[in-house]
């Protein structure tokens, strides 16, 4: 079993990055052999539109024909058993990298003759994270459930199944004093401290469950 996880955060050691290195620990700790791609090393463009992975006549089902850096990371997709993505929201959806990923790594799966039949060879289980700034109370004003699970249904619908996380109210700094800001500093150092272990947790519970493969 191989697990494939994304970091779509251009930081490599904040909230984003913790959480998918704690979803890894979990499928490692359940026998997985786990690799960690850090999207925002790699010189990648989102999908070009150019409909190769479309053709009647095309030589591999399932396969971007765009070649650059993430070329052999989609090569190893192919033969993942799992899949981790995981993004900070950026203006209420992925950062752009992660977006660009999504593109890339879905299009070719999509089959435009057959909706329910996607071309990626066989069903596995991926898992969505998203870490963001706004608590709780605002992710339906702001509309965010309807971006998450449209995200989290895409992947379901090309790989197998599909399992979403969040992480809330999250730091965006360590020291909040050298950074303009409206928030109650005590009350995010407060969430830091008590509810993002939970949250890493549940990162690490999703890896093991991912590890099991697909379930159905
Ligand atoms: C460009 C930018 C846009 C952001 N937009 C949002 C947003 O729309 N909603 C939100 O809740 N947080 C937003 N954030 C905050 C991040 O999503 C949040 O701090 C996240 O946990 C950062 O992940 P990281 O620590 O892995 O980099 C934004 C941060 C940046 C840098």
């Amino acid at each position: 079993m191989k697990l494939m996880a994304f970091n779509g955060s251009p930081r490599k050691k904040w909230n984003t990055a913790t959480m998918v290195e704690h979803a890894l620990e979990g499928a490692r700790e359940a026998g997985a052999e786990v690799e960690l791609v850090n999207l925002y090393d790699l010189d990648f463009k989102g999908c070009s539109s150019c409909f190769a992975c479309k053709r009647l006549n095309r030589k591999e089902i399932g396969v971007c024909a765009v070649k650059d850096e993430l070329k052999p990371v989609l090569e190893r997709v192919r033969e993942a058993d799992a899949l981790l993505v995981g993004s900070p929201v950026y203006y209420g959806t992925e950062s752009a990298c992660t977006r660009a990923f999504l593109e890339r790594v879905q299009f070719p799966y999509l089959n435009y003759a057959d909706y329910d039949n996607s071309h990626f060879p066989r069903k596995i289980p991926t898992g969505l994270i998203y870490t963001m700034n706004v608590p709780e109370s605002l992710l339906e004003p702001l509309g965010y459930p309807v971006t998450f699970e449209r995200t989290r249904a895409f992947l379901a619908r090309h790989f197998g199944s599909c399992e979403l996380l969040l992480s809330m109210n999250t730091s965006q700094y360590s020291d909040y004093d050298k950074y303009e800001t409206g928030f109650d500093k005590e009350a995010k150092a407060r969430q830091h401290e008590e509810q993002f272990p939970k949250d890493c947790q549940a990162a690490r519970e999703l890896g093991a469950r991912l590890a099991k493969g697909y379930q159905g």
